[in-house]
Formats: C-alpha cells, structure tokens, sequence
C-alpha cells in the first residue's frame, strides 16, 4: 500500500477545495483519506453545538470504498468514543500499532468488538477549535499508520475542517436563500393579490360613479322625449316646442358622453382638464340641464350671482357635476314636503382670493348624526340613492384645492357651500 506522497497530499486538498457540497466533500475526504493511508474503514464524527454527530463511515469492501452517510449515532456500536474523546481532550492525533496489544484499549467496546489492529485517529481543527476527528483503522495488518502518515493526515483533517465549515455555511446561504426566494414569492404574490382587489374596487366605484353621474342627463333625455312626442301629438303639431325638447336630448346626450370620457380618464388616473372659464356660464348651463327634473319635482330655482363674468381654474365639466349633484340632492330633499312652494337657490359670491357657491333648500335638513356622514362614499339615506354624489363632489373639490361644506340653514333645510381659489390677477 502506498504512502501519503506530496502529491497525495496536493490531490487530496485540491478535491477538497473543490468541493462545496457538503455530501460530495464528506464523500471525498473519507474516500482519499482510505485509499491513501491504507485504512480498511474510516469515520468522520463532528463536534457541533456541544454534540458529537457522526456524519459518515467509509468501508473498503472487495476492492471498492462504500459511504454510509445516515443513521449512525456516536456511540461503541460505530467508533471507539474513548479514543475520539482522548483526541478531542489533547486536540492531537493518535496512532495505536496494534490495538490487540494494548490492555488499556481492551476496555474499550467497540474495541473489543471489532478488534481491530492498527488505528489512527487525528482531530479537524479550524482556527483552534475543534469540529470533529477522522477515525481510521486496519483490522488486518498491525503498524499500518507510522507518525509520517498522522501528520500528513493532521494538514488534510484540518484543510477538510476549513472547506466542511464553508460548505456548511453554503448550506446555510443556500437554505437561507430558499427562505428568502419563498419570502419573495409570497410577498409578490400578496401583493398580485391587493392590486387585483385594488382595481377591482376602483373598477366598482367607476361603475358606480358612471351609473349615479350618467344617470341624471339620461333621465332628462327621457323626460324631454316624452315632452317632444307630446308636442307632436297635437294637432296642429307644435314643431317649435319639439325642436326645443330635441335640443335638450341633444345637449343632454353630449353631457353624459362627456362625462364617461371624464370618468374614463380619472379611471386612468388621469389628471382632470384644467383650462380657465368662466363660472357662472358653466353653473347656469348645470342649471339648464336639470331644469326638466326640477320642473318635474316643482322645485323652482333662483339664481343669484351668475351673470357677472367669474374667471376660475380648473375642469369645467367636474365642476359642473357638483352643482348638478347640490341640485338635484336639495330638490330629492324637499320631494317629501307637503304640497307647496319648494324653493332652491345656487348664489355666487366673490371673497377675496376664492369663489363661493351657496346651494340652499327648504327640505327637512339633517340631524348632527348624519351629517358627519354625508361625504362618505355609499351613505345614503334614499332608497333608491347611490351615496357616491357627495364623495364625488367633494374628491372634485379636493382636486381643485376648495372645498365642500354641508350646514343645517335656518329656521329649515340645507346649506350646501363649496369654493374654489381664485387665479391671481394676471394669471390665466
Ligand atoms: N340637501 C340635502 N338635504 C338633506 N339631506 C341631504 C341633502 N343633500 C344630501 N343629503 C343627505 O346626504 C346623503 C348622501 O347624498 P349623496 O352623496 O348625494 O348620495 P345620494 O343622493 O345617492 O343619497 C343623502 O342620502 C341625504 O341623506
Ligand atoms: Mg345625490
């Protein structure tokens, strides 16, 4: 049986430094180890966390070197433990000739059970600390490890210790990698998840927007071709008047397409369309367009302010949905009144630096309790009601820097304000 040469002893470290797996490397150290010392079996046993852990055991059988990797224990059923103690205690190797011979070893079990002959036992080192022993024996020939061959096998035991502690650290990277890559997924899943709910509620309070602000221009179309077939029924037919209601469908049906394409772009979180304009048009025009359901509901509606030129800055047709919205909220409030005048007035005043729109009615009004609740989104108080209008105008307002105030008015109904900045003067 050869010796451990220099070369030996290069190939072993190199296959060593090799190895970053710890299986392959365990597999390795044991395998050179045996056939380059003339071992008939050989055990790795490791120190770790205060314990000792055998991790594998090599066996020359019929030429060939077998690996058992699991289900060994320290104990005398698998290495001489007084041996490796005696080892780990004086963190030097131990060369027994003939294992035969010796009367101390005899008290050994596994000793005196396997008797074997010559035996070698060095410790792995890293740093001054002690991982473990590599345990090798010859059951045949006695003298088979000579102190040459120990200390060649110390440098390896203790280049074997450095590359197991890196594999065991790569095992612990690649474990600790495994957990973070399953952090990864869940959280990118989790997220999936809370986007997919977001759009979907976005998505929900688009349609519900759709169906409460389309709602009303279609209901004014409805009333207006109802009022123009009317006309045409007479006999003499009055074309003028049915002119006039085909107008109104007209106007009516372009308000709600624009309205869809404004919900569109705020549904892609587009900015509204700032432009300069003049308020008190596009209030009146609100006015005209929900004149047909106040009519109907016998509201009448006075107009204060509205015909002096008022520059503002901001979307034309947002702003007009809040009034639309305070209108038709003030005449649905005072449809439960007894039978009577039901007074609705939209003035405008100019303070200095914004605008205020007062919207009042003579409706019931409502109590404390409720009304810390008007601008949420889905309070309503109607059976048949949406409770998006508020929320609506208030996220319009919000977007203009104004705002949106509903008050109790004396000695009944409601006082709904909203303002907006003025432009300085000189801005456009
Ligand atoms: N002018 C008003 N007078 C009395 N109550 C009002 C008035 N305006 C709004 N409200 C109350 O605020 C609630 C929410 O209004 P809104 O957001 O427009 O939703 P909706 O009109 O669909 O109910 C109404 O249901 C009603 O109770
Ligand atoms: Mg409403």
């Amino acid at each position: 049986m050869q010796g451990l040469d220099a070369q030996a002893v290069l190939r072993i470290s190199t296959a060593l430094a090799g190895e970053i797996v710890p299986v392959r490397l365990v597999e390795t150290l044991l395998r050179t180890a045996l056939e380059n010392a003339g071992a008939e079996s050989g055990t790795l046993a490791l120190f770790r966390h205060e314990a000792w852990q055998v991790r594998a055991q090599a066996r020359v059988l019929d030429g060939a070197v077998v690996l058992t990797q699991e289900g060994m224990s320290f104990d005398a059923g698998t290495l001489p433990v007084s041996i490796v103690q005696a080892v780990a205690r004086s963190q030097q190797h131990i060369v027994v000739d003939d294992a035969r011979e010796s009367a101390s070893l005899a008290q050994d079990d596994y000793i005196r059970r396997r008797r074997p002959r010559s035996i070698l036992c060095v410790p792995l080192m890293r740093q001054a600390m002690l991982v473990g022993v590599l345990y090798l024996e010859n059951n045949l020939a006695s003298h088979v490890f000579t102190p040459a061959k120990a200390e060649v096998l110390e440098v390896i035991a203790s280049q074997a210790a450095f590359a197991l502690e890196n594999a065991r650290l790569y095992e612990e990277l690649v474990d600790q990698n495994q957990q973070r890559a399953q952090a990864e997924e869940q959280l990118r899943s989790t997220l999936a998840e809370l986007e997919r709910a977001t759009r979907l509620k976005a998505m929900g309070e688009l349609v519900a927007s759709i169906v409460h602000e389309v709602g009303q221009p279609i209901a004014a179309v409805d009333t207006s071709a109802s009022a123009a077939l009317r006309w045409l029924d007479r006999s003499p037919p009055d074309i003028g008047e049915a002119r006039e209601m085909l107008t109104h469908i007209s106007r009516s049906a372009l308000r709600a397409r624009t309205i869809i394409q404004g919900l569109r772009a705020k549904a892609r979180n587009a900015e509204p369309q700032f432009a300069a304009f003049d308020l008190g048009e596009a209030l009146r025009e609100a006015a005209a367009l929900v004149a047909g359901a106040l009519d109907t509901m016998g509201v009448t509606l006075e107009m204060k302010g509205l015909d002096t030129p008022l520059a503002v800055h901001g979307d034309r047709v947002q702003l007009q949905q809040v009034a639309v919205n305070l209108l038709m909220n003030a005449a649905e409030s005072m449809a439960s009144l007894a039978p009577g005048p039901r007074p609705l007035s939209m003035a405008c005043a100019q303070g200095d630096g914004h605008v205020r729109i007062v919207v009042e009615d003579a409706g019931p009004g409502i109590g404390p309790e409720a009304a810390q609740h008007l601008l949420k989104p889905l309070f309503t108080t109607k059976p048949n009601g949406m409770g998006m209008g508020l929320a609506i105008c208030k996220s319009i307002l919000d977007a203009h820097g104004g705002t949106l105030e509903l008050r109790p008015r004396e000695p009944t109904g409601m006082r709904a304000v909203f303002s907006l900045p003025r432009p300085a003067p000189g801005h456009r």
